[in-house]
């Protein structure tokens, strides 16, 4: 028994946590042993990275206690946390863009060298080993804003990881990563367990769960539900342990029938890298039109591109007969375009703004009375949206920056439904969503297609692209490299097509 305690190296115990009126974290217990990665699953907005805050110190907890190898410990903040032993990569990335990597790496603890200078050579040393650690090779000397979302993200889990502490918290960090990078971040935190490290690790991916983790715990509604051995459980009762009843499919059925060609792309191609190659197809009304492809292939660009926010080398868009090529996403809006974007905190949000700014950003002609704004169809819009989207908040006053990530995300999709569009592009609109929201949003999608918009969707996930499109397009290398019928493919004509022109 004593030797079993010996092996707990991090102990919260009653961890209470409010935000006015709303409880958030109601007497969390957690025990997290040495050298093992423990996983914390749970709905939007269940209290996962609220209860990773407290912790490291960036809000205070009301109630409770936290025991870090024995010792009672109560960080100020996260500075005091780093210093003590636990690092945390937070869901959302926080950088610098301007500043170069190495920069960011070393933020607020710049190493100095005997005569008190900082030592630049150190700095560059120390990180090109962790990034080879990690299998990366980054141009240290670059501005962050070269580097793209996963890169990015790869530079927070190094940085958390040069902290060398006892304890590294996880937040979502694979949202936006790409499959050989999972792989090289698992290897790395085996490596981490192997030295008696301790991982906390959040996601909404259950494959990753089982693969990665030692231990699951369930959070649901502010209150730890579950913790078990991840070889004592199975997906089917983290579901219902996540969302209080069973969920017999991943996915809806999909029952829309497309009709004619709507949105025809012709000879598209891109001035600048990465390129789009000649690429043509059409999509009908009312259908669902997926794009697979390997990071990297121009499935982004392509959006992008249709959407007017990319230019244009040649090629033509028309939508309904009419030429459609913008030279600005205002231009596509005004049109009946509308697209959700794959990094939702730099182009989706307005964080210092409330749920209702944010819903209605998007469509403000719409909300005028003369000229001024009406608020009270613009709270009644909100609230609808919140409705729809079943967005967890206390109501449409609330700031953005209130809300869990996924919660967020789903703002962003009832910003775009709002408006009404007729030609939905959504990169990886699922991201950082749980199990039960997901759902919610492909019936939405098909809905949206069943109502005759055109909804061309990226996803990364191959079940997801499969179990809700009626077809889909491979790009491989900024080529378009097949169009395939849903039902008639497979994961290996998709994995095929996508490396045709690498
Ligand atoms: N700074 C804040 N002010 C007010 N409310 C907050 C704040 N931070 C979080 N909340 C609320 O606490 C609840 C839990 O949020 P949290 O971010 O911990 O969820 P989560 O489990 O991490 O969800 P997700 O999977 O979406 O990231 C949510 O209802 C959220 O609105
Ligand atoms: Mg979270």
């Amino acid at each position: 028994m004593a030797e079993q305690k010996d092996d707990i190296i991090l102990s919260i115990r009653g961890m209470c946590k409010s935000f006015g009126r709303n409880r958030v974290l109601d007497h969390i217990n957690l025990d997290v042993r040495r050298g093992t990665v423990m996983g914390l699953m749970g709905e939007n907005g269940a209290g996962k990275s609220t209860m990773m805050k407290c912790l490291f110190g960036t809000y205070q907890k009301d109630e409770g206690h936290i025991f870090l190898d024995g010792k009672e410990v109560s960080f100020t903040g996260p500075k005091d946390a780093l210093e003590n032993g636990i690092a945390m990569v937070h869901q959302e990335l926080n950088q610098c863009l301007e500043r170069s990597v190495v920069d960011n790496l070393f933020l607020g603890r710049y190493p100095v060298n005997s005569a008190g200078i900082i030592d630049e050579a150190r700095m560059k040393k120390e990180a090109a080993e962790l990034f080879r650690n990690l299998g990366m090779t980054v141009n240290l000397t670059q501005p962050m804003r070269n580097m793209s979302v996963s890169q990015r993200q790869m530079c927070e889990i190094a940085k958390a990881i040069s902290y060398n502490s006892k304890i590294i918290v996880l937040d979502e960090p694979t949202s936006s990563l790409t499959a050989p990078e999972v792989k090289k971040l698992f290897e790395m935190m085996r490596k981490l367990k192997s030295q008696g490290i301790s991982l906390i690790y959040i996601s909404h991916k259950m494959d990753e769960i089982f693969d990665i983790c030692d231990d699951v715990s369930v959070l649901r509604d502010g209150s730890l539900v579950m913790t078990k051995n991840t070889k004592d459980t199975n997906m089917n009762e983290l579901i219902a342990a996540m969302v209080g009843r069973s969920l017999e499919n991943r996915f809806p059925p999909v029952d829309n029938t497309p009709g004619e060609p709507i949105l025809s792309v012709q000879h598209l191609s891109t001035k600048y890298a990465p390129h789009l190659q000649d690429i043509s197809f059409d999509v009908n009304k009312g259908e669902i039109f997926g794009l697979y492809g390997l990071v990297g292939a121009g499935r982004t660009e392509l959006l992008e591109t249709i959407f007017g926010v990319r230019t244009r080398a040649a090629g033509r868009v028309y939508y309904n007969g009419r030429l459609m090529n913008f030279n600005s996403s205002q231009e596509a809006m005004e049109h009946g375009f509308a697209m959700i974007t794959e990094e939702r905190k730099a182009n989706g949000l307005f964080l210092k703004g409330d749920l209702t700014f944010n819903t209605t950003i998007a469509n403000l002609n719409h909300y005028k009375t003369g000229v001024a704004l009406d608020d009270q169809k613009m709270t009644k819009a909100t609230v609808k949206e919140i409705g729809i989207m079943h967005t967890k908040c206390m109501g449409p006053g609330d700031l953005i920056s209130s809300l869990s990530g996924g919660n967020q995300q789903k703002v962003i999709f009832g910003k775009w439904l709002e408006r009404d569009p007729k030609v939905f592009l959504m990169d990886d609109p699922t991201r950082g969503i749980d199990v039960g929201a997901k759902y919610e949003i492909y019936e939405l999608i098909i809905q949206m297609a069943k109502q005759g918009k055109t909804i061309i969707v990226v996803s990364s996930e191959m079940p997801e692209i499969l179990g809700i499109t009626n077809r889909i397009g491979v790009m491989s290398n900024g080529h378009l490299s097949g169009i395939v019928n849903t039902k008639e493919t497979n994961q290996e004509e998709l994995l095929r097509l996508s490396t045709k022109y690498l």
